[in-house]
């Protein structure tokens, strides 16, 4: 089955987690980049004026650099991400809005500072056109993700 794992990251973890798994299991990897990419202070949830409290509270669009190629020949695609308050950051909604994810099998799967995955898919199902998430877990390791 080809794999597809895209992952967006700002400190480090998802993306090592993510770069460790796509090894693991041969997967393919596209990196969910920002065009305005992120500084220390756009992240400082603890600033109410903060760039990521502004995105979430005004439900904004994060533009993301590129594109997938060949997404289409993709049977199954993990989504990798941050939990930002209790759920995906807003650049995953837009990246998802972007494709057709008719017959693919979705897993997500995220880091975070300790919350759980709670209602995490289920607030995503609505940008998967086609599709749903299958499978959705918080891992601190490559090793836990479910394959
Ligand atoms: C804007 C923002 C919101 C966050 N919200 C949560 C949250 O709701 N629950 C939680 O456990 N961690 C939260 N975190 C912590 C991150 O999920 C955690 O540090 C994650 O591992 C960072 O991943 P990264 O290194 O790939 O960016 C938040 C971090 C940021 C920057």
């Amino acid at each position: 089955m080809k794999t597809l794992i895209a992952y967006f990251s700002v400190q480090g973890h998802t993306k090592k987690v993510a770069e460790d798994f796509a090894k693991e299991i041969g997967a393919d990897t596209f990196e969910i980049i920002p065009q305005e990419p992120y500084s220390a202070a756009d992240i400082k949830w603890t600033n109410p004026v903060s760039r990521c409290n502004r995105e979430k509270f005004g439900k904004k669009d994060v533009p993301v650099s590129g594109k997938v190629e060949n997404f289409a020949e993709y049977e199954c695609v993990y989504l990798a991400f941050p939990i930002w308050y209790y759920g995906a950051p807003n650049i995953v909604n837009t990246f998802c809005k972007d494709y057709d994810w008719t017959g693919k099998t979705v897993n997500v799967f995220a880091t975070s500072g300790g919350s759980d995955i709670g209602k995490t898919a289920e607030k995503l199902d609505p940008y998967l056109k086609g599709a749903g998430v299958s499978n959705a877990q918080v891992v601190k390791s490559s090793f836990e993700i479910t394959r």
